[in-house]
């Protein structure tokens, strides 16, 4: 994820409008928006003034981030989401777990989807991707950003979501051996009470009072599982395909500690980028 800012789309800056009063105004101008400036020389990268009103006091706002976490089933998806989003504050959005909202609402639309997913299938498009895009669009993930957690599953979901003008800044795929991940799914419960992810064996509950009120999802079978490895493995290259360009693979099968170390460290150095390339870009 190294760069300069004339290969990556840099960060939009705040640009001050001093006025005759001393009130200022400001706006915000995207990173294309300063390019196009550069195109047009109504600025200059030398000169910190664009045109007599204007003056560039300052770059510092930038984008929420924007995530996507993929990967086999109880390839660690929800459970590194846990730590990212307890980190840096990034909504996040499982397209399982809307699914799963759905279906317990009772609606017509999770009638449908639990059909799928018991099968280990892909939930239809109609269903999935206009879901997905009502929460992308809500306020709180505009403002803080989000961390989209399986989803796009298929060329035409990330197809989709580029349509709708949701451009990732990285694509995180978690990398785990098959056999390993059966007993993950086997093993896995969850807290109602909490939502949090835990494993028999791997991650035990803390106290007796969580371990007796433990679920388990009713896709997490071996028999399920194995159903949705197998459409996992039929969908995974096309995605991956269409973002080759901001694609980290990390080795999954590690703790989730270890695992987490180098997610933080990919996520630092993005942002850290950010923060310097309006500086570079101006000077
Ligand atoms: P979804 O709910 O997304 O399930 P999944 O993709 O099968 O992934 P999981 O939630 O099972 O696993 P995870 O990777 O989050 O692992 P976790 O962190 O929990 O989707 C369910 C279904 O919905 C799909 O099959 C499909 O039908 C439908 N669907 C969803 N999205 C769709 C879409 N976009 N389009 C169409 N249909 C869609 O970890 C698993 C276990 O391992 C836990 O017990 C955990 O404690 C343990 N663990 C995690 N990390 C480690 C570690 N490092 N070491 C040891 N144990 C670990």
């Amino acid at each position: 994820m190294t760069g300069c800012v004339n290969s990556i789309s840099p960060p939009p800056v705040t640009l001050y409008w001093y006025r005759a009063s001393p009130s200022r105004s400001s706006f915000s101008l995207s990173g294309d928006a300063v390019h196009s400036l550069y195109r047009h020389r109504r600025v200059s990268r030398s000169s910190s003034i664009i045109a007599p009103k204007f003056q560039i006091v300052a770059a510092e706002k930038s984008e929420p981030l924007k995530i996507m976490i993929s990967g086999a089933p109880a390839s660690g998806k929800g459970t590194q989401c846990e730590l990212i989003t307890h980190k840096y504050g990034l909504v996040h959005i499982s397209a399982g777990d809307l699914l799963r909202a759905e279906i317990a609402s009772g609606s017509e639309n999770g009638r449908r989807a639990k059909e799928h997913m018991e099968k280990g299938q892909l939930v239809p498009d109609e269903i999935v991707v206009m879901m997905v895009k009502g929460r992308l669009s809500q306020t709180d993930s505009e403002q803080k950003g989000w961390l989209l957690d399986g989803y796009p599953r298929s060329a035409s979901q990330a197809t989709a979501l580029k349509g709708f003008g949701f451009q990732p800044d990285l694509f995180i795929v978690l990398e785990v051996p098959e056999e390993i991940l059966i007993e993950r799914v086997v093993g896995r419960r969850l807290d109602p009470v909490t939502g949090k992810i835990y494993h028999l064996k791997y991650s035990p509950p803390e106290t007796e009072e969580i371990a007796v009120r433990l679920t388990q999802r009713f896709d997490d079978t071996e028999e399920k599982a194995k159903l949705r490895l197998k459409t996992h493995n039929q969908n995974v290259s096309d995605v991956l395909s269409m973002y080759d360009d901001i694609t980290i693979k990390i080795e999954g099968n590690r703790s989730k500690e270890e695992v987490f170390a180098q997610i933080d460290s990919s996520l630092s150095e993005l942002l850290q980028e950010r923060n310097t390339a309006p500086s570079s870009l101006l000077s």
